[in-house]
């Protein structure tokens, strides 16, 4: 068990013991050994070098890696990610309004997410954003083949966002179920990564104070908490090259989540203060890597930057925060990292 400074000394996070393995036995190390051929690494210079010393292949990308052994190529990529983003900025220009986000994060954001940018979508695309499919790539599989192949194209009336309209132009099964899990994969992300980091931010430091910005809650946040707290490169020569320590067998797992807590990086760093990004420039400071890399950084960082600060806003004008009676917020090993089954109620 972990647990780290929030801004509430009575919040506490509990991470699963695994990552607080990590915590204890490795902090403040530049390069260490997880497994017979995989090299940790969470020292600044070091992740700077391996990362700028190749591009990610097409199995190491998060959100575009083959679907069913087809690789997606850049154009395919750009065009999906174009009309999301599409889709993102039309969200951000209605009126806030009033929802009601008291309830369980990260579910309850994930879901005002899923309305606000994908509106009311017809049913086999809002299943396919569905937190259940988590569970089991079988079930994503699932819902997919059966969407692709009940397939029937609605009228001009019938409300679709800029995405599903991609999916609407393939013309046979296989392009059209290939279309749903590019679908999927930029969809989820909108859903699944924005709320957990809003449910990080949430736990770590609400009720916000009035002079503290939104992009300050969010930097801290994705610094002590972040979703995305590893990347993975595989055995390539140009590692050995670069530190003979790193072996020609060796994957490497590059851990964001050390650097960003890493003593000689950060003033106080198992503390949660946001202030210090009055300071510091996200985009250049050392070891810090929640987006990735600057050679090849995350493509959706611009749509959730504004979409968490719009949460925040809502969070801060309806008065919500923690439920005071929860005192220990729990961090499990599975894919994103974030703090489960938060109560938030007003104050
Ligand atoms: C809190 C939210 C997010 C975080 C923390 C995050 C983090 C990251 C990181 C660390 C990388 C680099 C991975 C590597 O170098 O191996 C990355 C790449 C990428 N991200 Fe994100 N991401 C977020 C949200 C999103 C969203 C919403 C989208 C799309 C809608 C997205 C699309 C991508 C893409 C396309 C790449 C490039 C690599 C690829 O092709 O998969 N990300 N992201």
């Amino acid at each position: 068990m972990s647990i780290i400074s929030t801004a509430r000394q009575s919040r506490r996070v509990v991470f699963a013991p695994r990552i607080d393995a990590l915590f204890r036995q490795y902090l403040g190390q530049q390069l260490f050994r997880l497994e017979t051929e995989t090299v940790g690494v969470a020292g600044a210079e070091l992740m700077d070098s391996l990362l700028r010393s190749r591009l990610a292949n097409a199995e190491e990308r998060p959100t575009f890696k083959p679907v069913l052994g087809r690789t997606v190529t850049r154009t395919e990529s750009a065009r999906v990610m174009q009309a999301v983003s599409t889709d993102v900025r039309t969200a951000l220009k209605k009126p806030l309004c009033e929802p009601d986000l008291t309830g369980a994060w990260p579910r309850v954001p994930h879901n005002y997410l899923r309305d606000l940018v994908f509106g009311r979508e017809r049913l086999r695309f809002r299943v396919l954003v569905d937190r259940k499919l988590e569970l089991t790539p079988k079930l994503t599989w699932s819902a997919i083949t059966t969407g692709a192949a009940m397939f029937g194209r609605p009228g001009p009336e019938v409300a679709l966002s800029t995405l599903a309209r991609t999916v609407l132009e393939a013309e046979t099964f296989a392009e059209r179920r290939f279309a749903m899990y590019l679908y999927r994969r930029v969809a989820g992300p909108i859903c699944f990564t924005v709320a957990a980091l809003v449910t990080n931010a949430m736990w770590l430091g609400s009720p916000f104070d009035d002079d503290l910005s939104n992009e300050c809650i969010i930097n801290e946040t994705l610094r002590l908490l972040p979703p995305s707290w590893n990347i993975l490169r595989v055995r390539s020569p140009q590692f050995t090259e670069i530190d003979s320590r790193i072996g020609k067998r060796d994957d490497v797992l590059l851990l964001p989540l050390l650097s960003h807590r890493d003593p000689a990086l950060w003033d106080a760093p198992g503390d949660f203060k946001p202030q210090r990004w009055t300071q510091l420039d996200a985009e250049t400071h050392p070891g810090y890597l929640p987006f990735g890399h600057r050679s090849e950084r995350c493509w959706g960082r611009h749509m959730v930057l504004p979409l968490a600060s719009r949460i925040l806003d809502l969070v801060r004008r309806n008065g919500l925060t923690v439920d005071p009676a929860r005192t220990q917020g729990h961090v499990h090993l599975h894919g994103l990292l974030e703090v489960a089954d938060v109560k938030v109620v007003r104050r």
